[in-house]
């Protein structure tokens, strides 16, 4: 009576080890830790830490610069494969990984397709509203919001010391508001109102503190993704006609989303009436206005806050850059209120202070998976070349990449713009220079998957940056 279900149970086993040692011999080439080769814990571990930057990193510093984290995934840092995966005519395509980026309950995004050809459709129909080709205010909307941010430094956190007065402000804050603000501003034209209210009116970032470790629990078991279908799962989700959180920032993309149809639809040259030009309809906007959110917010806000943070604690830093803006001021080369976009591009050490900002810290260490096509792939590690098979997912190690010693030097872990000025014009020098210019802006990804936000989130920097400096060279001479 026990016989039938005892060698059933036995056969499963069998079944399910001989499985799992299968794909372990298949990635067998690749160095990695131990259980990596086995289960996808150690990945999952990785990822709840909080470090998958600095643990990505060690591996690939012990194991190779390509080398296993799970079962069927690899991590790289080498540039060569990074490009060689999301060029243009690669036969590499996204993994299952992407799936953890869907925002919207309905509705897909650019960033979550997997299938290649609705990808490079939406691309299409979505990058001249992205890049600022089809969005005249552009400049101006962010120009508007760099003043509303200055405006907010100076009323609440400016020190007074002759009254007493000494203010913290917390810089990780204010800079997401402004971000989020932008953003909003930039893709619909109304800003949430971050700044004015110096608050999250919406608890949306606390409640994105909370979501974000799901992104790690769906990319690493993406089968997951599916229980997101079970009703009464999807009812606990967010949704847009929440009072607060992720659901309220839905509801007010979603009535952006509405008022631009129907008999007194409100047009606006922006990112969204460049998306409706382009075809897509109200279900996918609601998508990518998720996207656009989440995508072009924290990750501008952290480039922001970083290298904000290395030039206000490092005071030659500070002081040259200064001297730079001064210099520029006095000369009549940069534009009051704000700095043109244009302008600040001739500004060689503010340009030096934003790669730097973005190298050291890269804002995006999430997997952004990517897969391995029919017939498997050669794999250059350290000059060995080792096989992977069709289905392995490579994910890339963007800090790994950013302080590669050989490209960006030997103190490659330490925050110098000076490093992007070279003084002596030897052959070697140009050399080392394209090198580090060629890999820097992997920050932004490449090729078919490049970030369709760059122009946006460089205009931010460049005019954030420069204009907080400007307001504290303004006021050191108000001081004098
Ligand atoms: C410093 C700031 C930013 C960094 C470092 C950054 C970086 C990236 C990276 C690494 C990717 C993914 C590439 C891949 O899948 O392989 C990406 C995709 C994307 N980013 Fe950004 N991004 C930034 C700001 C922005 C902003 C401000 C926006 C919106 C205005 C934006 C919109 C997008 C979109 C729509 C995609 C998806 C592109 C696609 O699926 O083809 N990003 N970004």
């Amino acid at each position: 009576m026990w016989a039938i279900p005892l060698i059933a149970g036995v056969a499963f086993v069998l079944v399910y080890v001989l499985k799992g040692v299968k794909t372990y011999m298949e990635l067998r080439d690749f160095g990695g830790p131990w259980s990596a080769g086995w289960t996808r814990l150690w990945l999952l571990r990785c990822h709840l830490s909080g470090s998958i930057n600095t643990k990505f990193t060690e591996v690939n510093d012990q194991y190779g610069s390509t080398a296993r984290v799970a079962p069927k995934m690899l991590v790289t840092c080498d540039p060569e494969l990074v490009r060689r995966m999301n060029a243009v005519r690669s036969s590499f395509t996204r993994g299952p990984w992407y799936t953890s980026l869907k925002m919207h309950p309905e509705s897909e995004n650019i960033a979550c397709y997997t299938d290649e050809d609705k990808h490079t459709d939406m691309r299409s129909r979505t990058s001249h509203g992205y890049s600022g080709k089809e969005n005249v205010h552009l400049e101006q909307d962010i120009d508007d919001l760099i003043l509303h941010m200055l405006n907010l430094i100076e009323r609440e956190y400016l020190a007074k010391p002759k009254e007493g007065l000494f203010c913290c402000m917390d810089l990780a804050k204010v800079t997401s508001y402004f971000t989020l603000d932008v953003i909003s501003k930039v893709a619909f034209g109304e800003p949430f109102g971050f700044l004015v209210a110096n608050d999250d009116p919406f608890g949306y970032m606390a409640n994105m503190k909370q979501f974000l470790p799901a992104v790690g629990w769906f990319g690493v078991y993406h089968e997951l993704t599916n229980i997101l279908r079970i009703p009464f799962i999807k009812a606990s989700l967010p949704g847009s006609m929440d009072k607060r959180g992720l659901g309220r920032v839905m509801g007010f993309a979603k009535e952006r989303v509405s008022e631009r149809f129907g008999d007194k639809a409100v047009v606006r040259q922006d990112m969204l009436n460049s998306f409706i030009k382009n075809g897509l309809t109200q279900l996918e906007l609601e998508g990518e206005t998720m996207l656009q959110i989440t995508a072009g917010s924290d990750s501008t806000a952290s480039a922001l806050r970083i290298t904000a943070h290395f030039i206000s604690t490092s005071p030659p830093i500070l002081e040259r850059l200064l001297g730079e803006v001064k210099e520029a001021i006095a000369a009549g080369r940069i534009s009051r209120p704000v700095i043109q976009n244009s302008e600040a591009l001739q500004l060689p050490y503010l340009q030096a202070c934003i790669k730097e900002g973005l190298r050291v810290y890269p804002p995006i260490t999430g997997m952004l998976a990517k897969m391995v096509p029919k017939g498997g792939a050669k794999i250059n590690v350290g000059g060995v070349e080792k096989y992977a098979p069709s289905g392995t997912q490579i994910a890339w190690n963007s800090w790994g990449l950013m302080r590669n010693k050989e490209i960006f030097g030997p103190d490659a872990d330490i925050f110098r713009p000076e490093r992007w000025l070279a003084s002596e014009d030897t052959e070697e020098t140009q050399k080392n220079m394209l090198r580090m210019n060629e890999t820097l802006p992997l920050v932004f990804g490449y090729g078919r998957f490049g970030c369709l936000g760059k122009v946006v989130a460089n205009m931010e920097l460049n005019k954030a940056l420069i204009e907080v400096c400007a307001d504290a060279s303004f006021m050191t001479n108000s001081a004098d």
